[in-house]
């Protein structure tokens, strides 16, 4: 590399400017196996509202905060998400939260909201810690300096918590199968251009919601075997999240929900749970590998307030700096860089710019992340941003890994409470370095991932 090569080598992978102009529509089918985000022209990033010259119909990407609370909340009956979307997602969930609309979401929401509010999540605290200590007991038998991939060395962690948050001791027979039924959909689940051409289109969909079908049928039969087997005898049942959706009742009617309700449910908070709890932790270990003042405090942190013992959930809120690294790690790298799209069903008015019904709209966390009008050095990791001084009049809606409305993540203080635990157990005795020579490289897949893995050195603490 000369000099110039590596002055305008970003630091952080993904931080590279964006470009003038958005690639042509062959260049970009030849990219779609990367970062789709990386290629949005800089316009994105610095208008409100972006409306791009499509080839299939109006679309608008909406970056403005109060835009994006006119479509997640103010308005949000005119912004269904689109029958696309709601067609595969049915595919694999059924009529679970993510697939659903109307009264079925509704009833179901408020069915689950206890089984996810602080309370229930406290309970799974244990559980999380216990098995993350596990995984770390796992990383310790592993030879000196260890290299291991981490992207998929947090899948594994954050699947076997989920199953075990879900399935208490019952869960490990389910580890292997889900891991790998939902490895695969996500890979079914590459949409690309390709995928709204006329002809083409709806045949290479079709394909992708069989196969999706297919690899659902063993895991589906596995679920329901244990559902039936809950039901059997439920008050002697382990108090985890699979006990508490069977005996979720409507607070309004007393209605619970049947064998196939609470199987969509699972599959869907499997799906929606995992990955993004895994990929956040992958991206916070990059961060802190690239920046050691910032791993230097983060230690500090953990060790003043745990002292090398194991977490609990009332640590959470003691742990302040802790919770800005994993803030300021999602908002780099979102971990769901794109909500749904939403259609508009009538016309509207969004920051001023006319919405004829049938429009599609975007709303991509990548982007207000990196939005010039609301992040000083947007492509800098800087986990101060979120100290309570510097948060101060920062709108609700320019911050959004977790979405925001109504269909805001149900999982969002439990992915935050698993993260946490997870990054204090782990960073009390690691710090893990990239591989010589490694390169990052990012791909979406509804999740923002690294596309080749990440290959790390597993580095012991001095003070461990
Ligand atoms: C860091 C981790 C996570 C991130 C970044 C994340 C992000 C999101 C986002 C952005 C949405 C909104 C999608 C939209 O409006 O189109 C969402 C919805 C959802 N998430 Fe999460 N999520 C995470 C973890 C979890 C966990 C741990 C669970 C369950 C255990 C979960 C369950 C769900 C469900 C069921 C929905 C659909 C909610 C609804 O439509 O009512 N998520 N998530």
């Amino acid at each position: 590399m000369t000099v110039a090569d590596i002055l305008e080598t970003p630091f952080l992978a993904g931080t590279a400017p964006p470009p003038a102009k958005a690639p042509s529509f062959f260049k970009q089918l030849r990219l779609a196996n990367g970062n789709q985000y990386e290629m949005l022209p800089m316009a994105v990033y610095e208008q409100p509202i972006f409306q791009p010259k499509g080839l299939f119909g109006r679309m608008l990407w909406v970056n403005d905060p109060d835009g994006v609370r006119r479509v997640l909340l103010d308005n949000v009956a005119n912004y269904p998400k689109t029958d696309m979307e709601k067609r595969f997602f049915t595919a694999m969930f059924g009529e679970g939260l993510l697939s659903s609309d109307g009264q079925t979401w509704k009833t179901h929401r408020k069915v689950m909201a206890p089984s996810f509010d602080p309370r229930s999540v406290a309970s799974y605290a244990p559980a999380m810690a216990e098995t993350t200590l596990a995984f770390r007991e796992h990383w310790d038998a592993l030879a000196n300096n260890p290299e291991v991939d981490i992207a998929e060395e947090m899948k594994l962690l954050t699947l076997q918590i989920i199953c075990k948050t879900m399935f208490s001791s019952d869960a490990d027979d389910l580890i292997e199968l889900t891991g790998k039924t939902l490895g695969f959909t996500q890979t079914a689940l590459n949409f690309n251009l390709l995928d709204i051409l006329p002809i083409i289109g709806p045949r290479r969909l079709k394909a992708k919601e069989d196969a999706i079908h297919a690899d659902f049928a063993k895991m589906d039969a596995a679920i329901y075997r244990m559902i039936a087997e809950r039901e059997k005898n439920l008050a002697d049942a382990p108090k985890d999240l699979l006990t508490r959706l069977i005996a979720a009742k409507d607070p309004d009617n007393g209605a619970g929900m049947n064998a196939t309700e609470v199987r969509d449910e699972v599959i869907t908070i499997f799906m929606a749970g995992h990955e993004t709890t895994a990929v956040t932790m992958t991206w916070v270990w990059y961060l802190l590998s690239q920046q050691p003042a910032e791993e230097t405090r983060l230690h500090a942190e953990l060790d003043a307030v745990l002292g090398g013992r194991t977490p609990t959930a009332e640590d959470v809120p003691n742990l302040p700096y802790t919770r800005m690294v994993l803030e300021e790690a999602m908002r780099i790298y979102p971990p769901a860089p794109g909500v749904s799209t939403r259609v508009a069903l009538k016309d509207d008015e969004i920051c001023g710019v006319k919405v004829r019904k049938g429009t599609q709209i975007a709303i991509a966390p990548w982007v207000l992340h990196r939005h010039r009008t609301l992040w000083d050095s947007p492509e800098v990791f800087d986990p101060e941003r979120f100290n309570v001084q510097r948060s101060v009049g920062r709108p609700r809606f320019a911050y959004l890994p977790f979405g925001g409305g109504p269909r805001v993540c149900i999982g969002a203080v439990l992915a935050m409470t698993e993260a946490t635990l997870i990054l204090a157990v782990l960073a009390q005795r690691y710090q893990p370095r990239l591989k010589d020579g490694e390169t990052v490289a990012l791909q979406t897949r509804i999740t923002l991932r690294p596309k080749d893995g990440m290959k790390m050195r597993l580095e012991k603490r001095a003070a461990a």
